[in-house]
Formats: structure tokens, sequence, C-alpha cells
């Protein structure tokens, strides 16, 4: 199809990416923050594998769209959804699930559950530079060209006067900002956690090198001091898209952000992975402590990608001991931390690689996987590594909870899976309101015999 080709349709469904999407003459056209009944009037742009992108106008709005609370909702990659009604989203996010699942799950899926809060349910936004001084997040498919947010929804009513506060900082001390391509430029992310019970703040701004000059870097304390309880300067001098930085300097408060995850507190190291929706992540815990029910202070279980030990922390009342394993060392320290700031005493984590222990001929913690009675499985968006799977199927105990955050990876795991369990239960749990994620829960049950 020749670029600016007129194309007009019915949104039909959304992709697991996000836009909306129908079929018309055996071709996937695809348009963004589109919503399933829209008609849409376009000309094609761009391919991608076999989707075709167009740039459209809605001509007649679908029952499901509404108008969104940001004005940047429909230009900003961080809602590709919230022109659409938030019970719609949960319906669609099942059905991508159900699709990408399909054969493997036999029955219906659950309806997600949906998001305790809707807005201003994250308690971290990583909000990036743009090299103009534009502070905020990026256009999808445009990673050069940042909108200057005055206005999110995600994080909390102070985020607008935070990221203003941080733009006029910058400009009366003459930074630059940073430019991927070239590696020059000082300014690069302005990371905000917060502490949704605890009412903490932490400010980290990560720029490429040090130090801050000292009079911008108090200026930025006295500018943001009243806004956030610790402000930290980070510095990540390599080229890489990712807001982690490799030293840091506490500029005002401390370097951890403290957060309660039911009734148990977490310190949370700047670079560390938390669960970004507190109150859903609480009901992740709550799914996970109806799984593993109250008869289980016999056994031993493993808590794999445990990061700061959230989710075994919060069930090692059920359990004779719990042993946490996560690649992030800072992470393993504060799980540590954790589990003896809230009077745990039979946890505990090392940090590793989960593909190397769980294999590791001879070493002690290659006995991990059989000698475990319940095992939770928490691995990133690329899901879980070849070797754990192949060491689950033969080695994994009765008890197996796959909490995933991508649910195309589990679907591609679970065959294998599925040679060795069964599924006992699935729950979907929305955690990423106005986006397509969804977090999916399942319980599995050992079906064959361990080491056959
Ligand atoms: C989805 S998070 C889960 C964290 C934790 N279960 C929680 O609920 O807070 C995935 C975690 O896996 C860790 N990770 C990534 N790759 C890993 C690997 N190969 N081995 C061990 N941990 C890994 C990440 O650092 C991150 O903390």
């Amino acid at each position: 199809m020749k670029y600016g080709t007129p194309v007009s349709g019915t949104i039909s469904s959304v992709s697991p990416e996000g836009p909306g999407v129908f079929e018309k003459d055996g071709r996937t056209f695809a348009v963004r923050f589109a919503v399933p009944g829209d008609q849409v009037d376009g000309t094609f742009r761009r391919r991608d594998k076999k989707t075709l992108f167009l740039d459209a106008q809605v001509t007649s709005p679908s029952s499901d769209r509404v108008t969104p609370r940001c004005p940047f909702a429909g230009r900003c990659g961080g809602c590709a959804w919230q022109q659409m009604d938030y019970p719609a989203q949960l319906e669609w996010k099942r059905r991508l699930v159900h699709q990408a699942l399909g054969d493997h799950i036999g029955s219906p899926l659950p309806p997600v559950e949906p998001s305790p809060d809707i807005f201003y349910y994250r308690n971290r936004m990583d909000y990036v530079f743009g090299t103009d001084g534009t502070l905020g997040l990026k256009e999808p498919e445009k990673w050069w060209s940042v909108l200057d947010l005055t206005d999110c929804h995600l994080l909390s009513p102070e985020t607008p006067r935070i990221l203003a506060e941080v733009r006029v900082w910058a400009k009366r001390h003459g930074l630059t900002f940073w430019n991927g391509r070239s590696g020059t430029g000082l300014l690069r992310y302005l990371m905000i956690r917060e502490g949704k019970h605890t009412g903490e703040r932490l400010l980290n701004l990560v720029t490429s090198a040090e130090p801050l000059p000292d009079d911008a870097a108090h200026d930025l304390v006295a500018r943001l001091s009243p806004l956030a309880t610790s402000i930290v300067h980070g510095v990540q001098p390599k080229i890489t898209d990712l807001s982690l930085a490799e030293t840091f300097r506490v500029l005002h408060g401390s370097l951890e952000l403290h957060e309660k995850l039911t009734d148990h507190a977490f310190a949370i190291h700047p670079n560390s992975f938390f669960q970004t929706n507190t109150k859903g992540a609480e009901q992740i815990v709550h799914t996970l402590r109806g799984i593993f029910g109250a008869d289980r202070t016999e056994q031993a279980l493993l808590d794999l990608y445990c990061g700061v030990g959230a989710l075994g922390i919060n069930l090692a009342d059920r359990f004779k001991t719990v042993r946490g394993i996560e690649v992030d060392a800072d992470a393993i320290a504060l799980a540590q931390k954790n589990a003896a700031a809230n009077d745990i005493g039979n946890a505990t984590f090392e940090a590793a690689k989960v593909e190397d222990v769980v294999t590791r001929p001879g070493a002690a913690l290659a006995e991990q996987m059989s000698t475990s009675d319940a095992v939770i499985l928490d691995p990133p968006r690329a899901g879980l590594h070849p070797r754990v799977v192949k060491t689950l199927v033969a080695s994994g105990p009765a008890d197996a909870v796959y909490v995933s955050c991508n649910y195309r990876m589990l679907a591609r795991e679970l065959p294998e899976i599925l040679t060795a369990y069964r599924i006992a239960s699935i729950r979907l749990v929305d955690l990423f309101p106005h986006t397509p994620h969804v977090e999916t829960v399942v319980h599995l049950q050992r079906t064959s015999k361990r080491g056959t």
C-alpha cells in the first residue's frame, strides 16, 4: 500500500500493544488511541510487520469512548487507553489474555479485578528530559519527542508543580539536557517515588555526570524540599534508556523510600524494583494468601525474582521458611533489612540469577527447587529463563504460583510447564489502568512425580 492511501473502517479490537485495530480486505489496520467501536477515516502511514498503521480521525465515536481527564491523553505514551471507559478496558484486557492463553486454559477466564484507584495509582514515575529542556513523557513512536507535561494523573496531584519547579530550576542555572545520540548534556531523568501509605516522596534527579554545581544543588533542595521528603542525585554516564543510576548523592532526607504493603513496611532503593501500584499489589498479596492457606507452617516457600521481598515477607507467617532469590544485590540487602524490620526471622535472601541458582550442580541452592513445598515465580517482562522452566518441570514443588506481568511470555512457557502441572486457578488483576498491561496470577498444581 502506498503512503497516504486513504482507508476508513470501524475499530473492532485492540492489539496487545494498545492501538485499536480492524481488518479490511485481508489486512490488519491499527490506529493509536482508537477505541473499539470508533469509526475512523485515515491514511496509511507506516507498516509494522503485518500491521498497517493509519493516521486517522474518529468520525463517529464508540459508546466506550470517554473524555479523558488528562489534556495530554491521546498523544502521551503514558496512557494508551485513557479515552476508553474503564469497564471496557478491563474486558479488553481479559480478551487479550484469553486470545494468548486460549487453548491452555480450558475454562473461560474470570473478569479482570479492577485497580482500587484508576488515577494517581502509581507510586513511581520516571519523567524524562527532552534535548530542548522539556520534561515529561515521550510520545509513542517518537523517541525524540518529550511532551512538556503540565498535567499527569498517574502519580499524584503534586506532579505538575514538581515538574514546573524543576524546569524553572534547570533554566535558571543554565543546565544542559541529555542527548542520547551524541552522549552529551547533563539532565536525564526526574524519577519520583511515593509511599502511598507512608506519605513519603523521593525525587531522584538522574544526570550524566557529577557533581551538580553547589548553588544549583542548594537551590534544588530549597525549591523542592517542601514537596519531597528526600531528594537524591543519581549519576548515569552510560548511553542507556534506563533511569538507573550508578552512583548516588543524598541532597536531602535519605536514599531510601519507605512504603507499606498490607501491614508490612518496606525500604526501597531508587534503583530497586517495587510493585508500582501499591494498592493493586496488595490485591496480589491477598490472592497469594488465599492460594497458600493457613496449613503450611511446616513448609518451605521459594520466592524467585523476589525484589526487596515484597511477596515473600507478606507470606512468611504462612510458611516455616521463605527463601528469596533476586539478581539485584541492593534489592537483596533491602530484603534482608525489610525482613528484620518486620520481625520476620524465617526468611533468607540471596543475590543471584535465578537461572544459575536453580540449576547450579552441587551447590546447596541447587536443591532449593526440589526441596521446597511451594514456589512463587514473579519474573520481569522477559519471562522465565528456559533453564528455570526446565527445572520447574523436572523438580518443582507441589504448588507453583506464576505472577506474570507479560501474559504473552506466559503463553509461550505454559505448554512446557503443563507437562508437569495443571492450572488450578487463574486470576487477572489490573495494576496498570489506561494501559493494555494486566497481571496474570496462575496457581499451578503438580501432576507428575518430581524427578520424572
Ligand atoms: C516483576 S519483578 C518482581 C519483584 C518482586 N517479586 C516484587 O513483587 O516486588 C522482577 C524482579 O526480577 C529481578 N530479576 C530480573 N532478572 C532476574 C534474574 N535473571 N534472576 C533473578 N532476578 C531477576 C528484577 O531485578 C526484579 O526485581
